[in-house]
């Protein structure tokens, strides 16, 4: 596996104490730190309203909201809070989507998003299984979990595939702000290392 750093042993219950991003990649992808010039392609699935209907972010109105974006991913990343991974194809980087996990002590969150003139070519499911797999190879890692809208059958699709499993209903867990602004029920899918 490529990467910038040794990935990182974390004990129970910190913080992944790492300022790089791990290099992960796919069959057909390459996960990367993200550039200040992915801001264009950035805007281009953020702002469309297909990709932006079941995301907890408003959808992007200008291409200052996401180089506002690549500044908090840039931070939280820094702080050790969250990695933030672009989706680049391997063959000629282009940027496909994004990727991004909350690093909560032993338990790691993810989330993905991919540009709709890509859907259904098994990338969201790639970067979930790669990114399950690599958070699964820090010991101090029990639990990977994600949520979606309950009526987001394309990404429940791609948890269950990336060996995740439907535990329950959270109700009224996220604002979607994209969709009517109230509290939507979700899915919650979690791996659990036993
Ligand atoms: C959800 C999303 C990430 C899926 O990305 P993708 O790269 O197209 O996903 P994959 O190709 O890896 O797999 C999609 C799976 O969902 C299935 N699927 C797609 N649309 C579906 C639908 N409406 N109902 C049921 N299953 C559906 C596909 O058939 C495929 O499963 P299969 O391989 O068993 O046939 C993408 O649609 C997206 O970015 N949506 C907007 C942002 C979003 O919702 N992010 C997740 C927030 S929780």
């Amino acid at each position: 596996m490529a990467r910038d750093r040794p990935v990182l042993d974390f004990p129970l219950g910190s913080h992944m104490p790492t300022k790089t991003m791990p290099v992960l990649d796919t069959p057909h992808l390459r996960l990367r730190a993200l550039r200040g010039e992915d801001a264009p392609a950035i805007y281009a699935y953020a702002h469309d309203a297909a990709v932006a209907r079941f995301v907890s972010w408003p959808r992007h109105r200008s291409l200052d909201d996401a180089t506002a974006f690549l500044k908090y991913a840039a931070q939280a990343v820094a702080s050790g809070r969250e990695l933030q991974w672009a989706l680049a194809r391997r063959d000629d980087d282009t940027l496909v989507g994004a990727a991004g996990v909350r690093l909560q002590g032993h338990r790691v969150e993810l989330g993905y998003v991919i540009a709709q003139p890509h859907w259904g070519r098994g990338y969201a499911t790639e970067a979930a299984t790669r990114i399950v797999e690599w958070a699964f190879d820090n010991p101090g890692v029990v639990r990977v979990w994600a949520y979606c809208h309950v009526d987001n059958a394309a990404s429940a699709r791609v948890l269950e595939k990336a060996g995740m499993v439907r535990e329950g209903r959270l109700s009224a867990w996220v604002v979607f702000p994209n969709l009517d602004g109230a509290a939507g029920d979700c899915w919650c899918y979690a791996r659990v290392r036993r």
